[in-house]
């Protein structure tokens, strides 16, 4: 048997890795080993994710939690670390771009084991934000890279990395989300809520350059509030952003309900319901696009451009002032056309398997020459 060592973190990692795992499963002489690093720990933003996607439940539990970004990275470098001296990992398969990507990332290559990473080459350009820097050094460090998109393939081509390395797979994410769209919607999550479909919006906010400091916070919740006086808003809150809420003593006025995080399949019959989106998540701009409801992205970049060009993805910037209009537009009747990107058809988990397959058949010495992938 071969060994993978796949690792999760965080929430969004979550539906990533599940058709992976799904995909690998065609394999029998491939032992996929799951590593939770603990980022994300509890049961709203991690256990009910297992429950819901049928994830296996993990083999290792780092248990790392919250800390501050370079010290949640070394602890995890750390203990991934110490949990391959005790494994023969032909291969480790991290997911997106949180810490947990980057950390495992470069304690596998530390120790001359191959990467292959999910979702890479997606550049924001922004280094401001935790994310693009682990994007940047997943990246640099792997030895196979599944991109989501075409200009995913572009920006690492321009950064040199070898076309041989590439693979332009499709959204696993996307996979994820039409699996469990027909269970979401039997759910009727809206009117379990008190809500209407397609009379509502939805909101979630986490970036640390939105709500960690106290002022542009206050900004983004009154331009929210006046919002919910054209349409009830429907606030799922990330935990670091109800901590940050507390400190400013808020509490929401008339139409504006904030609730805790929810889980996967409440969230995404939610999301497939509401007559817009307003994030600042990577995630949801990709899902938002697949399932054709108009998302406005509380950001002054995207690393998901596709979003924007083929998807339903506005970039407001970072001034709340432009909620309100963005918002009217839609509710106006002026949204934009639904598209789906090419290859998010729910089948970038068998892809990124057999690639992945077919590398660790490869002899150990020959550094990845697996098949070309589709698409390129
Ligand atoms: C992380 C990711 C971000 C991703 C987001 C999704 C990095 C750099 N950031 O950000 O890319 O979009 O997850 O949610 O990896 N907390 C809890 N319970 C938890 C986890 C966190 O209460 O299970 C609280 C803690 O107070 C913690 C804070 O949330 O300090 C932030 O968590 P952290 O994992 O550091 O970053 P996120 O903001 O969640």
């Amino acid at each position: 048997m071969t060994e993978i060592l796949c690792v999760v973190g965080a929430r969004p990692n979550f539906m990533k890795m599940a058709p992976v795992l799904e995909g690998l499963r065609a394999y029998p002489e491939i032992r996929p080993y799951l590593v939770h690093t603990g980022q994300h720990y509890g049961a709203e933003m991690s256990r009910v994710f297992f429950e819901e996607l049928g994830l296996p439940k993990p083999d290792q539990d780092l248990e790392i939690g919250s800390d501050t970004h370079a010290r949640q990275t070394a602890r995890i470098l750390m203990a991934f670390d110490d949990l391959l001296e005790t494994r023969s990992a032909r291969l480790v398969v991290v997911v997106g771009d949180v810490n947990s990507t980057m950390a495992c990332a470069l304690a596998a290559v530390k120790r001359e084991i191959p990467v292959a990473h999910v979702e890479a080459g997606l550049r924001s350009r922004d280094r401001s934000m935790p994310e693009e820097i682990n994007r940047l050094v997943t990246d640099a460090v792997s030895e196979i890279l599944f991109a989501t998109s075409p200009d995913a393939v572009e920006n690492l081509r321009a950064e040199g990395v070898p076309g041989s390395k590439i693979h332009l797979v499709g959204n696993p994410m996307i996979d994820t989300l039409m699996r469990h769209r027909p269970k979401a919607q039997a759910r009727r999550a809206p009117e379990r809520h008190g809500l209407t479909p397609r009379k509502y919006a939805v909101v979630t906010l986490h970036r640390p350059s939105n709500v960690d400091d106290p002022v542009s916070l206050r900004r983004i919740l009154d331009a929210l509030q006046t919002l919910a006086t054209r349409i009830p808003v429907w606030f799922p809150v990330h935990p670091r952003t109800r901590e940050r809420m507390k400190d400013l003593g808020f509490h929401p006025g008339p139409g504006f309900h904030l609730h805790e995080p929810l889980g996967y399949l409440d969230f995404l019959g939610l999301m497939g319901e509401a007559t817009f989106v307003l994030t600042d998540s990577g995630g949801i701009q990709e899902e938002t696009a697949a399932l054709g409801v108009p998302c406005l992205t509380l950001r002054a970049n995207t690393e998901r451009p596709i979003t924007v060009t083929e998807g339903t993805n506005r970039l407001l910037g970072d001034d709340p002032n432009a909620i309100l209009p963005a918002a009217e537009t839609i509710l106006s009747g002026n949204a934009p056309e639904p598209r789906c990107p090419e290859l998010w058809d729910g089948k970038a988990g068998p892809r990124i398997a057999r690639i992945l397959a077919s590398y660790v058949r490869s002899p150990v010495a020959d550094t990845a020459r697996p098949e070309p992938s589709p698409g390129r």
